[in-house]
């Protein structure tokens, strides 16, 4: 199976990746190398990838219709995971047209270029964002939407166009509502690398809503697995699943227990209003359509990502 993962370069999509190339599949990756964050970052990250020879990079930009359309020609791939984006809630206050290019027009150039080279499968991140401030919580897939920034608009908008397309064309789509994903190789602009960093820079970290938000944090294990489940699997034409523990972790509580053994120059500031304040997710329905049991312990992952994060220098700078 020829596999595309656009995004490659971040951290979901290296991730995925460097798993499927462990078990010896071919990848192909795209991604623009934007310098939302640390490019740095994102060139370690497809070093790491490259050790493989069954790896096969494009510098491309989604909103390039034409590179991405002759790449599509040449390559023929079978299956898609959309993975690149312009992630982040902040910043989608202070760009929007970021996120409507590549979140939006990025979406439907990969969808058309689909379409028209015959791709079977498209596997797509949306977000626990577009849930917004459920007053019901867990939300389960069904739950009422509520998009509180442009971030989630676009997320949104993603699902609304898989729709449509699963209905106009024979891909089949498959939608992962992802909730606050960490790990290794994470995103330095999350709350848990800024941790670790306020801790080996002293830095000051500003800790939003006085620290009162809950998340649902997810480990990038439990998400690579998932993903590689559902890349095999047969589904219905457009499913969409909560990708998610179950479990929301107080911000809190969650530094407290890190200041316990770990200094953390720390200042409690106000809620923002770009944010949600408590993400829960059911995930029942991705756990029986999969057969899992239970995710990877919270605490458990966060010091295994801490020990990890201690090696690699790079973040720290
Ligand atoms: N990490 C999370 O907790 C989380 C939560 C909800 C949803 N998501 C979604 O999951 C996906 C992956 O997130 P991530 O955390 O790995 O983010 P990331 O920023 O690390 O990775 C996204 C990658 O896409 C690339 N990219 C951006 N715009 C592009 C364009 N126009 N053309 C080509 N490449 C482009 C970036 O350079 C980056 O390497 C995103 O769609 C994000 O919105 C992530």
């Amino acid at each position: 199976m020829k596999i595309l993962i656009t995004g490659v370069a971040g951290f979901i999509g290296h991730s995925i990746a460097a798993d499927l190339l462990s078990k010896k599949h071919y990848v192909y990756g795209l991604d623009n190398l934007d310098n939302y964050y640390s490019i740095k970052i994102k060139k370690k990250r497809l070093n790491n990838l490259n050790k493989y020879n069954k790896f096969f990079f494009k510098k491309i930009d989604l909103n390039n219709k034409k590179n991405l359309e002759n790449y599509f020609k040449r390559k023929k791939f079978d299956l898609v995971v959309h993975l690149a984006a312009q992630a982040g809630v902040r910043y989608s206050f202070e760009n929007p047209e970021k996120y409507i290019n590549s979140n939006f027009f990025g979406f439907l150039n990969l969808v058309l270029c689909s379409r028209d080279n015959n791709v079977k499968k498209i596997i797509y991140a949306s977000s626990s964002s577009i849930y917004g401030d459920s007053k019901k919580l867990p939300v389960s897939e069904k739950d009422k939407l509520s998009t509180k920034n442009i971030y989630a608009v676009t997320k949104k908008l993603n699902e609304d166009t898989a729709e449509l397309y699963s209905k106009l064309t024979n891909i089949k789509f498959v939608g992962l509502r992802f909730f606050t994903i960490f790990g290794e190789w994470g995103r330095p602009d999350m709350l848990i690398f800024k941790v670790f960093k306020s801790h080996f820079t002293n830095k000051k970290i500003y800790i939003n809503n006085y620290g009162h938000h809950y998340r649902d944090f997810t480990y990038i294990g439990d998400v690579t697995k998932i993903i590689k489940k559902l890349i095999f699997k047969k589904l219905s034409k457009h499913d969409i699943f909560n990708i998610c523990s179950n479990n929301p972790i107080n911000i809190n509580e969650l530094i407290k227990n890190f200041s316990k053994n770990y200094k953390l120059n720390k200042q409690f500031v106000k809620l923002h209003k770009a944010d949600v304040i408590n993400t829960h997710g059911n995930n029942n329905k991705i756990k029986k359509q999969l057969n899992l049991n239970s995710f990877t312990n919270f605490y458990k992952a966060f010091y295994k990502t801490f020990e990890w994060y201690k090696k690699n220098k790079i973040y720290k700078i």
